[in-house]
């Protein structure tokens, strides 16, 4: 394997804010720290356990703990002047070939496996990004989802 500098740029945030699975949060963490993310979930027992079992990567990772309140926390970014993207699939998405490489903060919210992104939190995005899709399926798994959109907000596809 190549070696390689790294620093996270706590400029791109990944927020799997309502991810149940562990296994997906595992893997989204790993693609933060390809792309030089950081991640940001609640500060559950649930979530700590999920990235403790899910963490394969050597050394700390990039963490923002989310707490008390989810909306409180996106609202403040947003106070603190991130810009918010949805990643959902809705009426008027942004296509994800269209999207632009973050140059400010930004924080990337990816929905529940099952019932995505809560509506009062699509309220507060500045922006939804949708990846298009041609196949039988109605949604990509969150894990690929957040890989896609976190690599082209990088810049780096
Ligand atoms: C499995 S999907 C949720 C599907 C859920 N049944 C729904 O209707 O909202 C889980 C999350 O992955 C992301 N996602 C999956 N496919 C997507 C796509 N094609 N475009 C944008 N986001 C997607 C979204 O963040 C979504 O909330």
């Amino acid at each position: 394997m190549r070696a390689r500098r790294h620093g996270c740029w706590d400029h791109l945030i990944a927020a799997p804010l309502w991810v149940a699975y562990g296994a997906n949060l595992g893997t989204l963490l790993r693609t933060c720290d390809a792309v030089g993310a950081c991640m940001a979930v609640p500060r559950t027992p649930h979530y700590r356990g999920a990235l403790a079992k899910g963490n394969t990567l050597p050394g700390r990772s990039c963490v923002h703990w989310v707490a008390p309140s989810k909306l409180g926390w996106l609202r403040d970014q947003r106070r603190r002047g991130a810009r918010l993207v949805a990643v959902e699939l809705t009426e008027g998405a942004l296509p994800l070939p269209r999207a632009q490489a973050a140059r400010h903060r930004t924080v990337v919210m990816l929905g529940h496996e099952h019932g995505g992104i809560p509506p009062d939190a699509l309220e507060l995005a500045d922006e939804v990004l949708e990846i298009p899709m041609t196949g039988r399926g109605v949604s990509l798994n969150v894990a690929v989802a957040g890989s896609l959109v976190l690599y082209r907000l990088a810049g780096l596809m």
